[in-house]
């Protein structure tokens, strides 16, 4: 069930974050995650950015061990696994924080034109942070916002949502939970799809390690409708 990938490519994205660019592609939705095995360390999920890349942010053992591997050296993957992003409504806001960015950065690629329009509002902490690639090419506007004000405007990607959500008849989302939360009680848990995060053992709903209320978010998620998610974030 595993397959080998050799690591092609390897570059730096942002401060601690990194792409890890594989010699496979794999036919996916954005939203969909890999598990990805590094033999005597463990095993963690991982979104695909897009059908041969995982961005990755530098946090603790496993992604310290990933930030060592060398180009041409290999990984232990499987799936893609969980549901994906559905494609809804014709404005739409891609809600971005930190490391969330590789779902959304995948979902704008997959599909540039066919919305009338795609915004994103990115939040990171600082400049040296945003993880933005080449995610311009996709969207029809970015908007940022910075804890510091380095880039963008100071502040909460959230507050941006607040002020302009009249514009957008559907919000994605990605991020730490506080932002997810935010969110949902701004657009009152209706037109938006959030992809949550819980501990993975088995990535496939068989552990339980990662329940989120009624769900295993491997099985049933990452990608949840707001609906689904009142009472439980
Ligand atoms: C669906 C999904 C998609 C993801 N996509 C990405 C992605 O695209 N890019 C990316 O960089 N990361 C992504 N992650 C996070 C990734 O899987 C790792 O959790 C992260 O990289 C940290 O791993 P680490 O071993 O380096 O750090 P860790 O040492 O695991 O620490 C990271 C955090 O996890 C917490 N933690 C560790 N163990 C447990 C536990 N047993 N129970 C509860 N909390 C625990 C720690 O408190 C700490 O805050 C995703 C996670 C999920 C669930
Ligand atoms: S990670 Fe095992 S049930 Fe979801």
């Amino acid at each position: 069930m595993y397959s080998v990938v050799e690591v092609e490519e390897i570059w730096e994205v942002a401060r601690n974050i990194k792409a890890f660019r594989f010699s496979k592609g794999y036919e996916f939705t954005p939203g969909q995650f890999i598990m990805v095995w590094l033999p005597g360390v463990g095993e963690k999920p991982f979104s695909l950015a897009w059908n041969d890349l995982i961005v990755v942010k530098r946090v603790g053992p496993f992604t310290r061990r990933l930030f060592e591997l060398e180009e041409g050296e290999h990984l232990w993957i499987r799936g893609p696994y969980g549901r994906g992003f559905e494609p809804k409504g014709k404005k739409i806001a891609l809600l971005a924080g930190g490391i969330g960015i590789p779902p959304l950065y995948a979902f704008a690629r997959q599909n540039h034109g066919k919305f009338e329009g795609i915004t994103l509002i990115y939040g990171a902490r600082s400049k040296e942070e945003l993880a933005l690639m080449d995610v311009e090419e996709y969207v029809d506007e970015v908007t940022i916002a910075t804890d510091d004000g380095s880039a963008g405007r100071k502040g909460l990607p959230t507050d941006l949502l607040a002020e302009r959500k009249k514009e957008f008849d559907h919000v994605y989302a990605c991020g730490p939970e506080p932002m997810l939360k935010a969110i949902l009680k701004i657009m009152n848990h209706n037109n938006v799809q959030i992809s949550a995060e819980r501990y993975m053992r088995c990535g496939i709903g068989v552990c339980g390690s990662c329940n989120l209320g009624k769900y295993l978010v491997c099985r049933d998620g990452p990608v949840f409708d707001g609906s689904q998610l009142r009472g439980l974030l």
